[in-house]
């Protein structure tokens, strides 16, 4: 029983009679409780009359016993919001059923059925986005992980799968392009303007991966060609005025189509992929059996609306979705704990995919950056949980930074352990023995230990605990020999109080002093609690450079001088480790700082460094780029069991100002040297966007005025997104006449582009103005803002949850917003709205003060009736 929602009364005594009804605690579902299900669906037939505000669904479902399952007496399909319109058994009206929730049960009595089920559902209405929706006057389906319930009763779980065929009827001036699943196999017209499509998906697919799209689109259209030598017709759908910027998103998918040949051997299996671009979407995009679904801010790009890192994310998405056809569609999950099976897999594809586009040392920093400012702090919450839960509520809150980027770290270090060609063979193997079914985390561990000759016997650990494991270094040295002494220890997490050590694999290299070179690199494996390392041949100390590359999703605390720290941040040959170097420094000095004692000549320490990185050639800029950038507030405040926001924020503001003093020459001529590189998509122009930009923001801290003039500058000559955002970025942070002149011609500028505005609304709302909450309250109330947008939302609030002066202000006035947003957004989008708590969950981990103003506003939140599935689970997770 859920405790802290046991009706109590003054004096305990929880059965008095007139305590008021306290709201029920959905039901836990837990992964030990997994049973197949009792019945096979081979074939399922949609038909779908549609219409914005009345859509009749038509589902005929051939149904036969499941000679694998415990034999049923009834078929539990389950439903959400439905109202049940007709209900057929063998073409007979049927009558032996009953509703359990929102669930329809039907008793059966022989082994085969023919089910004809009628529900009418009304997608004007649905602000949820689950189900099928209108957005901008299209139709669109999102189904992943519940949402199908929401359109017919079915069997709504990922173990179930079945063949698909879609008829879809529509006025055709309304709804020209009707879309669903697999190839188009007819198409006609009917009196009264109405037309049809028939779509037939001839891969066995779960619910979760149906889609349909009826609306008034173009395409962008393209042709590839398998390596066996298929065509397959390639299709970009979005709004008229949208096309010009789809390009970049067509040749992502290209190049998707390609790597994935070449570097997992998978192969496209349809004759078409259709990709739809929506306004309206609650996450990324969606990997629907050849018809994805994207947010339109990951398909749309041209320079003159999207940045740099705009156009990376779109690639990225777009493989990651792509490569889903095998990780995920092919093989799915046997059930949501699963879910990492499917995401923390197609995750890593997607970032070695982009690795292999573009520097694989930048994007290896930059992954690790969102690891560490996002998972890290989740997995030291109140809402950590393994990578395999073991219970949820609401299964949407369990789409998480832990299944998705700790998911991919875990399978990381198999490869890492296995090396490229033997992680290979075991992928391979994992495709090859479970294609078509619907898979566990455990058969893909037993295809790797296989297929890559690996064992993983004590691996399995990283599938079950929670929590970031800490591994403490030290290095010492006698005579000829240096000892490298390693022990872990994995923190309790929610339900996990005891911890087992984990195997944690470390790429590590030993630096002597003299030349600055290393013997080269090993992978060594500590998995005990603890153990010493022995390395001989050194006459002097070395200098130990430890998970070079970040093998192990784990925090390092190693004892280092911080005259080694700055020598590996000069010499070491790993670009990744050199950044983790010159980030030890900085954090090193930061929390020091933040603590009213900062050590001496530290700044001059970091000034040296970061001079050196400013001048050295062997560098290029986008890793000088992500060399200059200094660790995130957020970051910070996970380093310290009990953060001050306020505190860490002015000394990370007093760093920058006095690098920006120290540095100020080579700041202002490393933005002119930038301000001079034409425009182009090439690295090199590419580095000096992000390091010009880079340089304004230290200059914003030493000498505002003089920053703000060449903001503007930048800003009035921009040529390109990039250099647009970044110089308004830095105004925004400036109270200054330019600040608003060129907000304002922003605004005017893109007005009517809602990807532009809510870069707008973002960068207003995550500024370092020191008046940030009353701009996000204003902004709240611009005749372009809406909570019915999910883009539009997050654009506001959840760029204001990252600001430490503003959703930290000491008043509690940023927490009480942000719980305000959340109970108004509960009843529209419960989705998007439980995202939001997570950023008031993290009161354990902050001082006293703020943390009481954080529980006071989740209790506030908790106490609202009528809460969703959703929140409800989130907050009385994060109330602990
Ligand atoms: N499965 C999608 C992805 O990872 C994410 C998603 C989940 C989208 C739930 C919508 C709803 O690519
Ligand atoms: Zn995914």
């Amino acid at each position: 029983m859920d405790i802290a929602r046991t009706p109590s009364t003054p004096d305990g005594n929880p059965y008095l009679a007139d305590a008021a009804p306290e709201p029920k605690a959905p039901p836990e579902i837990r992964r030990e409780d997994y049973a197949p299900f009792p019945w096979l669906i081979p074939a399922t037939r949609l038909e779908f009359e549609l219409g914005l505000e009345t859509t009749r669904v038509t589902a005929t479902l051939e149904i036969e016993r499941n000679p694998d399952a415990d034999r049923s007496p009834t078929i539990r399909l389950n439903g959400d919001g439905l109202s049940l319109v007709e209900l057929h058994c063998d073409e007979e009206p049927c009558t032996g059923h009953m509703m359990d929730g929102d669930d329809l049960i039907v008793t059966l009595e022989g082994d085969n059925h023919v089910l004809r089920i009628v529900t009418e559902i009304d997608p004007g209405a649905n602000s949820q986005l689950m189900g099928l929706y209108a957005s901008n006057g299209m139709l669109c389906t999102q189904c992943e992980a519940e949402g199908f319930r929401r359109i017919t009763f079915f069997p709504d779980r990922p173990d179930v799968l079945s063949v698909y065929t879609v008829r879809m009827d529509a006025p055709e001036e309304q709804f020209p392009v009707l879309l669903s699943n697999g190839n188009r196999t007819g198409t006609g017209k009917d009196k009264g303007g109405m037309h049809w499509a028939v779509w037939h998906d001839p891969w066995p697919k779960p619910s979760y991966l149906f889609a349909l799209v009826a609306g008034d689109l173009v395409a962008r259209e393209d042709c590839f060609t398998t390596m066996s030598g298929k065509d397959v017709d390639l299709a970009i759908w979005v709004r008229k005025d949208d096309l010009p910027r789809t390009a970049h998103a067509m040749e992502s998918l290209k190049r998707s189509m390609t790597w994935d040949e070449e570097t997992f051997g998978r192969e496209y299996d349809l004759d078409v992929f259709n990709i739809v671009a929506v306004g309206d979407f609650n996450m990324g995009a969606m990997e629907n059996k050849g018809l994805n679904v994207f947010n339109t801010k990951y398909v749309l790009a041209d320079e003159e609306t999207a940045t740099d890192g705009d156009f990376d994310a779109i690639e990225g998405v777009i493989g990651h979705e792509y490569f889903h056809n095998w990780s995920g569609n092919r093989i799915t999950c046997r059930d949501w704990f699963q879910l990492s099976l499917k995401e923390g897999f197609t995750v890593l594809r997607d970032q070695l995919f982009s690795q292999d586009m573009h520097s694989e040392a930048v994007k290896r920093i930059e992954d690790v950056r969102v690891l560490r400012s996002v998972q890290f702090p989740e997995d030291s919450g109140p809402l950590a949980h393994p990578i395999r839960p073991d219970s949820y509520r609401e299964i949407s809150n369990f789409y998480t930074s832990t299944i998705y980027n700790k998911g991919a770290e875990v399978i990381r270090m198999m490869r890492s352990m296995a090396g490229p060609e033997r992680f290979r063979k075991g992928t391979d193997l994992y495709f090859e023995r479970h294609d078509g079914e619907a898979a566990t985390c455990e058969d893909f561990v037993r295809a790797i230990e296989e297929g890559a000759e690996l064992d993983l016997d004590h691996f399995r650990l990283w599938y079950s605990q929670a929590g970031t494991p800490r591994v403490k270094v030290a290095l010492t040295h006698e005579g000829d020999t240096a000892s490298l002494a390693l022990s872990q220890e994995v923190p309790p997490t929610p339900g996990q109080s005891e911890k087992r050590p984990m195997p944690i694999p470390l790429r590590i290299a030993l630096f002597d002093r003299a030349t600055g070179k290393s013997e080269g690199e090993e992978l060594v494996m500590l998995d005990s609690a603890e153990t010493t390392l022995r390395f001989d041949g050194f006459a002097e100390k070395p200098v130990l450079s430890i998970n070079r590359g970040f093998t192990a999703p784990v925090r390092i605390e190693r004892e280092i001088v911080r005259e080694d720290l700055a020598f590996l941040a000069r010499n070491d040959d790993d670009p990744f480790a050199r950044s983790e170097a010159m980030q030890d420094l900085v954090v090193g000095h930061l929390l020091e700082a933040a603590d009213g004692s900062p050590a001496e000549g530290a700044s001059e320490a970091i000034a040296g460094a970061l001079g050196e990185i400013l001048k050295d050639d062997a560098i290029d800029d986008l890793m000088r780029g992500e060399l200059m950038m200094l660790p995130g507030v957020t970051y910070l405040m996970d380093q310290v069991l009990l953060a001050d926001p306020g505190r860490i924020f002015a000394a990370r503001e007093a760093l920058k100002a006095d690098l920006g003093t120290r540095l100020e020459k080579e700041l202002e001529a490393l933005h002119e040297r930038a301000s001079a590189v034409p425009f182009s998509h090439d690295p090199e122009a590419k580095g000096a966007r992000k390091v010009g930009t880079m340089a304004l923001t230290y200059l914003a801290a030493s000498d505002p005025q003089r920053a703000a003039d060449l903001a503007a500058a930048q800003y009035d000559s921009a040529d390109n997104m990039t250099d647009r955002q970044g110089a308004l970025m830095v105004l925004s942070g400036i109270d200054s006449a330019a600040r608003s002149d060129r907000l304002l011609d922003f605004y005017d500028r893109f007005e009517g582009n809602a990807l532009v505005i809510d870069k707008w609304f973002s960068l207003q709302a995550s500024s370092l103005h020191p008046d940030v909450i009353e701009h996000v309250k204003t902004l709240a109330d611009h005749p372009d803002f809406t909570l019915r947008n999910p883009n539009r939302a997050r654009s506001l609030y959840m760029a204001f949850t990252g600001t430490p002066q503003g959703f930290h202000a000491a008043s509690g006035e940023g927490y009480r917003m942000i719980a305000d947003l959340i109970l108004e957004l509960d009843p529209i989008n419960a989705q998007t709205a439980a995202r939001f708590v997570p950023a008031l969950g993290r009161w354990r981990r902050i001082e006293e003060g703020r943390a009481a103003l954080m529980r006071e506003q989740l209790q506030r939140i908790a106490d609202a009736p009528k809460l969703s599935r959703d929140t409800y689970e989130q907050v009385t997770r994060s109330l602990g």
